[in-house]
Parts: structure tokens; sequence; C-alpha cells
């Protein structure tokens, strides 16, 4: 394991593509290589490379229908089939969960469909083996609103004042899926099976990336306490670092047009959804979330 933070988290690479920053902390976007040639295993490995350099990446004026998503995904790892099946959108792809605001009619409901993706977050933090990467497809796109925010998790480690990093030093926060979702989509909330399927589980709120070896701050709004800390404080403290770690000088907020399929890496990124006119608008996304390891 890496005792101090690389030098040079972006060393100069020799990739059989072109890379264009999308922001001076994170993201780029990959030109000159079809899906098709990136998931061959020579090629995959260089796309993988830009991923952990990068932190996201972009493809843009793709298609992608809901298989080749599902196969594009499993080149970075098991797929995760997302405990609200509501969100399942295809019968035969229940990898693919759907963020639509449309009714049975293909019309604006009015309606977001996930409430809780407007708060920064870390894709599957409640899980036991997190999110490691999530792979999102455009479909649709309102003309206004419906961005997606990023925001790098190294960097608000390392720019964390020495007695915060004091502080949170070897602690551990639960994750709860339930606290969240109830707190942030309260309307529709787990059933009393997907409550079951989703226990709280605690993780280091510093964490080490597993491919990197650089640290990151592991926190988000699933994050619900502070393991040996009074439940309050604990939520205070949580609170306090959720706003100290997405400055908006570090954020990378993504304008989606249809047909971009987007990765980012949730174990050293947060992310959220702007909102949109749901009454006015159509919004549709396809997403794959990757499963990762047991953070450490
Ligand atoms: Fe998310």
């Amino acid at each position: 394991m890496a005792q101090t933070q690389p030098k040079s988290p972006r060393p100069a690479r020799d990739w059989p593509f072109q890379v264009k920053p999308l922001h001076p902390v994170l993201g780029c976007e990959i030109t000159g290589v079809t899906l098709a040639e990136a998931v061959s295993p020579a090629i995959f490995a260089k796309v993988y490379e830009a991923f952990l350099d990068y932190q996201l990446i972009l493809f843009r004026d793709v298609d992608l229908p809901p298989a080749t998503q599902v196969a594009l995904a499993r080149n970075f790892g098991e797929v995760q089939i997302h405990v609200l099946s509501q969100y399942h959108g295809y019968k035969d792809h229940p990898e693919i969960y759907m963020l639509s605001n449309l009714d049975k009619d293909g019309n604006p409901s009015g309606k977001h469909p996930d409430k809780g993706t407007l708060f920064w977050h870390t894709d599957g933090s409640w899980r036991e083996r997190t999110g490691q990467a999530t792979m999102m497809y455009s479909e649709v796109v309102p003309e206004m609103g419906g961005e997606t925010e990023f925001a790098d998790m190294y960097s608000a480690y390392n720019l964390l004042p020495a007695a915060m990093k004091a502080k949170i030093e070897g602690r551990r926060a639960i994750h709860n899926f339930d606290f969240s979702r109830t707190r942030r989509h309260g309307e529709d909330p787990l059933t009393p099976e997907q409550k079951a399927k989703v226990p709280p589980i605690a993780h280091p709120i510093v964490r080490t990336h597993p491919d990197t070896g650089r640290k990151a701050i592991f926190l988000g709004d699933h994050a619900e306490w502070i393991e040996g800390m009074d439940y309050k404080e604990g939520r205070a403290l949580i609170e306090e670092l959720n706003l100290m770690i997405t400055p908006p000088a570090r954020v990378y907020t993504h304008t989606w047009n249809p047909r971009q399929c987007m990765v980012w890496d949730n174990r050293c990124t947060l992310h959220r959804a702007t909102g949109f006119d749901e009454s006015r608008y159509k919004r549709v996304m396809r997403r794959c979330t990757i499963i990762g390891d047991k953070p450490f």
C-alpha cells in the first residue's frame, strides 16, 4: 500500500487515442477510438489507465443500445443489479437502472425519478463492496438543467486542514441506503424486503484507492453517522465534510447531450445531478454501476 501520495497523478502516457481534459481538476474526453475498439483487451487497458488518471471519461456521439452498454460495463467488472427493482428498465437487462421522468405515454410526468441523485454521493457506498465505476448513457436530455456535477475526492483529502485530517484519521462512517432514501425520496421508500438486503455498513472516511494507492475521502449523502461518535456530533461532522469536500471551484459540471457515454470512478469522486423542470422537459438516462472492492 502506498504510504505517500504519488507526486504526479498524471504521468506521460502513450495512448492509442486522444485525450482532452474536461476540467483542470478531473475528467477527460476520449476521441479517436470507437467503443467497439475500446473494449479490445489491449486498448481497454489503456482506456482504464485514462479512467484512473482522470477519474471520469467521456465518449461523445456514440450508439450504446442496452445490451451493448451492459457488455461494455462488464469490462470494468461485475455489474450490479440494483436493489430498487422498480428502476430496472429492461427485463432482459436488469443491470440497467433507468432514470426517466416520462409517464406511460412518454410525456414529462412532473416527477423526479430519484431525488437522492440531487445530493453529493458516491454510487453504492451503502454496499459492502461499493461502486467501482458508474457508466451513464444519455438518451434524452432537458434543454435546461439535469447536468451532473463531479467533485474530486483525492484533492478533497489533500486540501483538508491538518486538524480535520487528524479528526477523521481511522474513523469509519456508517452508510445506510434506507437513511438517504427516506430522507431524500421518502415518498417511495425501500420495501421491507429491499431494506433487509441493504443493512447499514461501515466504511473508512479516508480510503485508499485500490488501483492508484492514493488516499481519497469516501463520504457523501448515504453516510449517516460515525462509528464511536455521538450520533448528532457525527451527523454534523458528515454535513460539514460533505460541504468542505465539494468546493465549487473544484467541481466539474457536465452538461449532457444525447448519445454520450460517461464512466466515472466512484472510489475517488462524488457526484450529484442538478434539478430540471420535470413537468416541462424530458430526461432519460441509463446507468450501470460496476461493483468494486470493500474499501480500506
Ligand atoms: Fe449516483
